[in-house]
Parts: structure tokens; sequence; C-alpha cells
């Protein structure tokens, strides 16, 4: 297939794309490169792709393209609260232009990066699975349902949306980013030898790795129709279905000498929920997550040892907040977060 991938150049995006080229899709990028630059390590190969701010996507774009794997978005709960307006700009309404125009230029498949955020405040230690209530506590969250309902609205025989709810990822990527949770705390454990949970440490906040979400999308573009129609699907496995002080219990132990402290300052977050991986297992037989949460943890170890990991970078680079503010701070970007340049 010849796939266009939105948000190549980002953390899940540059793991992703050598995953569809090995299993023979022809890749082409778009990004509008806000974190080309935070790379850990040599820097990736990216696959043929264009600059292009999804506000800017016009019908030339998705022309010739058999599907669509949309990443592309204001990635985080923190961003999206900086600038609620603008995170509905992008993650909301130029996400369906770009279904739209992909669905008029016939585009089969769309595959759509939402995430498990979306039952935000499920509470409780039930398992929720795709048809619980959706309680999204943040607007990136919000954004992320909103797409899900406008996209089901455009479903048809000849369009099949797809709605790939992630867990929260971790693990080594050639663009890093240091701000999801268990990538957050081995950098902490390693540059202060302190494993610094900000919260109470009781939420759900089920984890899968990066590359396995790639395995994920990409198994999803080749399902046979029927079984991915226009449905939503968490990305995960329940193996990973912990709480945010056992993600911190395995990080200390990935990194000898380090110590678990949860400060509680920040309160309960309530964003948690504990979720059930089973429907895409039954969907697509044969796929399950490779990573366990231990695992990631001493490979971003290994990953931050070898590469020589700073304080400088950890904070600055590799913190999606932070380097936004870094770029409007320059000039570089407009407050609607346009390159000037
Ligand atoms: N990383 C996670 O834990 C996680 C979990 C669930 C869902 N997701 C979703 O997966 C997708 C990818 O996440 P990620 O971790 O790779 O995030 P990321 O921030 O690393 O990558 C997002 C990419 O989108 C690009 N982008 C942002 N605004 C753009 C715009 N206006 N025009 C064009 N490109 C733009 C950025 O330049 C970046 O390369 C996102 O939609 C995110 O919401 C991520």
């Amino acid at each position: 297939m010849r796939v266009l991938l939105t948000g190549h150049q980002g953390y899940l995006g540059t793991v992703m794309a050598p995953v569809l080229a090995a299993a023979g899709h022809e890749v082409v990028g778009l990004d509008a490169g806000l974190f080309a630059d935070c790379v850990l390590g040599p820097a990736p190969a990216d696959p043929p792709g264009e600059r292009v701010d999804l506000r800017d996507i016009t019908a030339a774009h998705v022309a010739g393209v058999d599907a669509v794997i949309h990443l592309a978005a204001l990635s985080n709960d923190p961003l999206g609260s900086l600038a609620p307006d603008l995170t509905y700009d992008i993650n909301h309404h130029a996400s369906v232009r770009l279904a739209r125009l992909a669905r008029d230029a016939g585009v089969r498949r769309f595959l759509y990066a939402s995430t498990c955020s979306v039952y935000g405040a499920a509470g409780g230690d039930d398992l929720v699975a795709e048809d619980a209530p959706l309680r999204p506590v943040t607007p990136y969250a919000e954004s992320k349902v909103r797409v899900e309902d406008d996209l089901h609205a455009l479903a048809d025989d000849d369009f099949t949306p797809v709605y790939m709810r992630n867990a929260t990822a971790f693990g080594h990527s050639p663009r890093l980013r240091a701000d999801i949770v268990l990538n957050n705390l081995v950098g902490h454990a390693l540059l202060s030898g302190e494993v610094l949970v900000l919260s109470d440490g009781t939420p759900w906040r089920p984890l899968v790795h990066a590359a396995d979400i790639a395995r994920a999308f990409t198994a999803a573009l080749t399902a046979p129709r029927e079984a991915v129609h226009d449905r939503a699907f968490n990305i995960g496995s329940e193996i990973n279905n912990v709480t945010v002080a056992e993600i911190a219990a395995q990080v200390a132990e990935a990194v000898p000498g380090s110590k678990v402290n949860i400060t509680g300052e920040n309160g309960a977050d309530p964003r948690s929920y504990r979720v059930d991986f089973s429907r895409f297992r039954t969907a697509i037989p044969g796929f399950d997550c490779e990573w366990t949460v231990k695992d990631g943890a001493l490979e971003l170890a290994g990953a931050y040892r070898k590469h020589k990991l700073t304080r400088e970078d950890f904070e600055a680079r590799f913190t999606r907040l932070a380097v936004l503010r870094a770029a409007s701070d320059a000039g570089a970007v407009d407050d609607t977060l346009r390159w000037r340049r």
C-alpha cells in the first residue's frame, strides 16, 4: 500500500515508518516538524515526506494514497491545556478535514491515533472496554473523542476509519519524548537517583511500547475490512495495566541505586483507567504486545546511558511543552504554532 503517515517525525511516527516499510508498504510522511530535532543518538532516516502544517493540507497530499495513518497532533494533556482552542483547531478540525479530503480522493482506510485517555475519569479497578462511557477530563482527550465521533459519520462502504485508542506509550524512539510517564521516570532515576512521582501514585495508567503500537497499526492496515471497519480498539496489553506507583517500582528495579519518592504534592490525578485490550487481539488473531514495562525501562535506561542523556536535554529538548515554549520565545513559531520562516 502507499501509506500517508502524518506525524512521521514524532516519537511514534519515527518508530512506525520503518515498521511499515519493512512490511512492504510505501510510506510518505507529512509533518510540521515541530520536534524534528528532538533526536537522541544518531539522526533517523526519515521516509520521503513534506513539511506541511496539518491545517494547510490540500487534496494533492492525499492523491494516489491507499491508506492514511494519522498521528500528527498536539500530543498530550499539557500541550492541550496550554492552548485549548489550538488543540481543537489542529487535533479536531484539521483531522476531520484531512479525513474528508482522503475520503473524497478514494482513500479506503484511515487509521486514527486516538488514546485510552478518552476514558479519563473511569476510576475504580474494573476493566474498561471500548464501549465504556467516555469521560475525557482534558481538552486533549476531548479533541480525540470529537474526532472519533466525526470520523464515524464519514464511514461508508468505501471508507473505513479505525480508532486506535493507544495506552500511554513508552520505550526508545530515535525521536524521544521524556514527558510520558515511564520515559520520564527512567530519566529522573538516572539523572538524580530518584524516581520522582508527584501524584499519589494510585491512578491506573496502562502502558504500551512504541514498537508494539507500530506493529498494531501495521496489522490494522491490512486486516479484513469487516474486522476493523468503524471500530474502536484499545491498543496495549493487560500485563501492562499498572498503577503509577507500580511503574515507579519497576523503574527503580531497572536503574540500580535509584529510590522511589512519591511526594503526592500534585494530589490525586483524576485520570485513572484500567483497560481491557482483548477486542484487538480477537480482531487480529495472533497479535499481542511483546514488551513489558520492566523490559522497556531496562531498554530506555540503556539508551539514555549510551547516548549520554543530559539534564538539559531531558528537561528542554525531550519535553514537548518546553520545545514549543522555546520556539515561541525565540519567535520561530507564531502564536498559532505555525513556523514564521
Ligand atoms: N505517545 C503516547 O503516549 C500516545 C498515547 C496515545 C495516543 N497518542 C497519539 O499518537 C499520536 C503521536 O504521538 P507522539 O507521541 O508521536 O507525539 P509527538 O508529539 O512526538 O508527535 C506528533 C507529531 O505531530 C506533528 N504535528 C503537531 N502539530 C502539527 C500540525 N499542526 N501540522 C502537522 N504536524 C503537526 C509534530 O510535529 C510531531 O512530529 C498523537 O496523535 C497522540 O495523541 C500518543
